[in-house]
């Protein structure tokens, strides 16, 4: 196989970041083509915990081009600070990594704009509070501000005079805040764009020339299907396309192909911020799982909220994503608690789903739990307990698609690969 594509299975938070540094091992490219620094991939190295949030997480295996894609919106500042961080653990340049100059740029003002709106719109989303989704808006309005953009002093004042009017005056006369003049923020963007500029090239091109060589390639997805503008439970989701759509919009593929995708996947459900999350348990267990999992946001801190594996969002993630395998993580957290339940399906209004759909108001349906036999594997041997193993054959059985990694726990090795990928 050439290329994979690594795809967030429920809310966000599965594990991305360490599965993806695995497989980085096999790979020439690791490519992000969505989101933000909104993202937070958390890596341990030796009982060190790295967080990656803009810089792919195949930066740690030099042999490896980590490449952002015109996809993702890039805050220039929280950029480099994290490739000065990186540059701690390993050398860092245009060899191992490259950024589309078409990328999208968060300014200070999406950064300020996300902020306020947060405490007064109608709608409270629970943002990261990173001017995701204001980059978002202005790239799809076609205001946007581009990487490329910020190597030309003149085209940046140019281009930020031309579009920054509307931003002032809602942060001002809308929020009460006083927001930077055009002429500071393009001083501050030009100074950031003269530090980011040695990473800064053809992205596109690069993964072209190299996929029709043969090369290999992981596309690292953020945040997670129910988390997609269009697949999530919208309102309550992130403003990109989070699922595997978004690699060929935000990358780019060779002839249209992605051989595999991927789906991560915690072995229970997890969701930070706002919105509908049927399998949310509000009782001891949820609390067990939240301490245990130690489930607080990579990005904010905040605390996940936690619940069972839901079998139905599942399945519209296998749909809407098209996965081909699974990657279930933090098995660990359950091993040794005295129940295992799984949502089987939906009961609305006297009927019954076992699929979830774009659209279907997760806040009215009621989970359908079956239980299984609780597992209390210490994962010091090559096999997993029988009861564990009935876990997986069961989610397997219940997505139609295999468990090809199983993870349990924070390191590099705590993982067994049930299918080869490369
Ligand atoms: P935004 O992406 O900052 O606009 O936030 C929109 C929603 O997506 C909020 O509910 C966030 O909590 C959620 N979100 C964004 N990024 C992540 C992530 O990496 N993991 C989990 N949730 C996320």
């Amino acid at each position: 196989m050439k290329t994979l594509a690594l795809i967030g299975a429920q809310w966000g938070d599965e594990g991305k970041g360490k599965i993806t540094d695995m497989l980085s091992r096999q790979v020439d490219y690791v490519v992000r083509f969505q989101g933000g620094n909104n993202a937070g991939h958390t890596i341990w190295v030796d009982g060190r915990k790295i967080v990656l949030h803009l810089v792919p997480s195949g930066i740690l295996h030099p042999h490896c081009l980590s490449i952002v894609g015109h996809g993702v919106v890039l805050e220039p500042e929280a950029f480099l600070k994290e490739v000065a961080e990186v540059r701690q653990y390993i050398d860092v340049t245009k060899k191992n990594l490259l950024v589309s100059e078409n990328t999208s740029v968060t300014t200070s003002w999406h950064k300020l704009i996300d902020a306020a709106r947060e405490g007064q719109g109608p709608i409270k989303i629970g943002t990261t509070g990173k001017g995701i989704g204001p980059t978002y808006e202005d790239k799809i309005g076609r205001r946007g501000l581009r990487v490329r953009d910020l190597l030309d002093k003149d085209q940046l004042h140019a281009r930020l005079k031309n579009t920054a009017g509307e931003k002032i005056f809602l942060l001002e006369k809308l929020y009460g805040i006083q927001a930077p003049t055009v002429e500071q923020e393009t001083e501050r963007l030009w100074g950031l764009g003269q530090q980011l500029k040695e990473f800064v090239g053809d992205a596109f091109g690069v993964l072209q020339e190299g996929l029709a060589a043969g090369k290999k390639a992981l596309y690292e997805g953020a945040q997670g299907a129910l988390l997609d503008v269009d697949y999530g439970t919208y309102p309550y989701v992130t403003s990109s396309s989070t699922t595997t759509s978004g690699v060929h919009t935000g990358a780019g593929t060779l002839r249209g192909t992605v051989d595999e995708v991927l789906g991560i996947c915690k072995a229970y459900t997890t969701r930070v911020g706002e919105g509908p999350f049927p399998t949310e348990l509000f009782d001891d267990v949820g609390k067990y799982i939240q301490a245990t999992g130690k489930e607080f946001g990579a990005t904010t801190g905040r605390v996940r909220r936690c619940g069972w594996l839901d079998l139905p969002l599942l399945r519209y993630a296998v749909q809407c994503s098209s996965l081909t395998s699974i990657a279930l993580t933090k098995l660990d957290i359950l091993s040794g608690m005295d129940v295992l339940k799984v949502c089987e399906a939906y009961e609305v209004d006297g009927k019954t789903f076992t699929t979830a759909r774009p659209g279907m108001d997760l806040a009215r349906v009621k989970p359908l739990y079956k239980d299984l036999r609780p597992f209390k594997d210490d994962f010091s041997g090559d096999k997993f307990s029988s009861e564990l193993e009935t876990y997986i054959a069961h989610i397997e059985k219940g997505l139609g698609i295999p468990v090809g990694i199983a993870a349990y726990g924070p390191d590099r090795e705590q993982i067994k690969f049930r299918k080869s990928f490369f």
